[in-house]
């Protein structure tokens, strides 16, 4: 063993594994390019400054920062939305609107190693920015679920938890916690994992002894799963609450959206949950994950809009939304249900080499024949040509291309088919084109 080992929570990828990850890319790249999305990407290093404000705490304190040698402080990104908010910021004016990009690449978190969560991971992004309603959360939902299941994951495997920080907001207000929401919302997001009596106390330390009710108000708004029984929680809440202005406009939005994700038959796919309030400062509206059902407790996906960071980056006020999905915990889905597939990378025909003789009219055929497009191998020294022959099956190919003496004599080669070893001649000067007709 190498004394050198790679560091924790870094991965180095050999030819299978890369194959699988290129495989996770396809599918990505093919499901954002069906929704209308652009390819785009940022530079994986930047000022520390952009992600300390815009991330939020959890992240900040996770980043990879150091100063570089000219003194500047500095971070390996952590995501990717600061940066994407920044570079529309800076050409607001000139895209069209609505604006759909997706990027998929390494982001690097400094977290406590356990599975599913490594210190580099590769991300899909897909964002729309321009537009403020809910159309835009429905295609990316829609985005979400259609790729999941270009992997072959289905409602029976995967989940989406939908919920609202702007119906917190305005259901904290209503209960008269108006100035304590961002505090409050922190310990949302925790809820599940934490014990009773912990709630309580950090709750005490925020609004004293009202913490009691306050944990029953949380509780029952937690609860919520359908449209009725929110508009219930509203009228609960305070005098008149579920017939303000404020909330029936949310309420719309999610009818909006919740008829959209119907007509889109992407209903089971997606449920009212409230209880998912993200832990990135940034977010302003609609929030969600995508869950595996296997393992509810680490997120294969999530994201949220984002409605005040073009501004913050010194953008025009833009309306933004997206979501990110991780590498990481969508392999393991995939591994453990046994659906990623093997890959083996081949060629399209390994040529087996008589001797030094015949060495020169295969190196000029392997030339024309990569020139045309095919994939080439071949061995490097002299062997026999069972030797070769070995070679060729274990490689993959569909095909040898046999280059002895008597064939070369006559002109041919002798084309033999891996899979079922039936073998004919061919002309040299016809071998492009039967290699083409047969690999189809
Ligand atoms: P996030 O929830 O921090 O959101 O990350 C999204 C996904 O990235 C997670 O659901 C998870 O699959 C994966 N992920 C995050 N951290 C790790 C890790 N340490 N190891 C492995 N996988 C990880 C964001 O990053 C937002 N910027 C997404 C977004 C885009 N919001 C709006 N647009």
């Amino acid at each position: 063993m190498s004394q050198f080992k790679s560091l924790p929570g870094f991965r180095a990828f050999y030819p299978e594994e890369f194959a699988e990850r290129r495989f996770l890319f396809q599918v990505w790249r093919q499901m954002a390019r069906r929704f209308g999305f652009q390819e785009f990407d940022g530079p994986v290093l930047e000022s520390l400054e952009l992600f300390k404000a815009k991330s939020g705490d959890e992240i900040e304190s996770q980043l990879f920062s150091f100063e570089d040698k000219g003194g500047r402080e500095v971070a390996l990104r952590p995501e990717l939305t600061p940066t994407l908010a920044r570079m529309v910021a800076a050409r607001a004016n000139a895209l069209k609107r609505p604006v759909k990009w997706f990027s998929i690449g390494d982001n690097f978190r400094y977290e406590r190693m356990q599975k599913g969560r490594l210190r580099c991971f590769t991300q899909l992004n897909a964002d729309i920015l321009g537009e403020a309603g809910p159309a835009a959360e429905l295609e990316l939902l829609a985005l979400l679920v259609n790729t999941l299941q270009g992997f072959g994951l289905g409602a029976d495997d995967f989940f989406i938890r939908l919920s609202d920080r702007n119906l917190w907001m305005l259901y904290l207000e209503a209960q008269g916690f108006a100035d304590e929401t961002a505090k409050i919302l922190e310990i949302v997001d925790k809820w599940e994992r934490m014990p009773t009596e912990s709630v309580l106390e950090k709750l005490e330390s925020i609004v004293g002894d009202r913490a009691q009710s306050l944990a029953g108000i949380l509780g029952s708004f937690l609860k919520v799963r359908t449209l009725p029984e929110l508009t219930a929680a509203f009228a609960n809440a305070g005098e008149g609450a579920e017939k303000s202005e404020a909330f029936q406009a949310r309420l719309n939005d999610w009818t909006t959206l919740l008829d959209g994700l119907e007509a889109m038959g992407l209903s089971e796919f997606v449920e009212m949950d409230l209880s998912i309030v993200r832990g990135l400062a940034y977010y302003t509206g609609f929030v969600f994950e995508a869950f595996d059902r296997a393992k509810e407790n680490r997120a294969i996906a999530g994201g949220g809009r984002y409605n005040s960071l073009i501004r913050k980056m010194g953008g025009p006020d833009m309306p933004a939304v997206g979501f990110g999905m991780g590498d990481v915990v969508l392999a393991d889905a995939l591994k453990e249900r046994g659906i990623m597939p093997q890959f083996v990378d081949t060629v399209d025909a390994y040529l087996v080499i008589g001797g030094d003789a015949e060495r020169g009219a295969a190196l000029a055929d392997a030339n024309a024949l990569r020139q045309s497009g095919f994939s080439i191998d071949y061995s490097f020294k002299n062997q026999a040509f069972g030797k070769q022959l070995k070679t060729a099956s274990a490689s993959g190919a569909r095909f040898a291309l046999i280059y002895g003496s008597e064939e070369l004599e006559k002109g041919v080669v002798k084309l033999r088919n891996l899979a079922d070893r039936e073998e004919e001649d061919v002309p040299r000067s016809r071998l492009a084109l039967e290699l083409r007709d047969r690999l189809g």
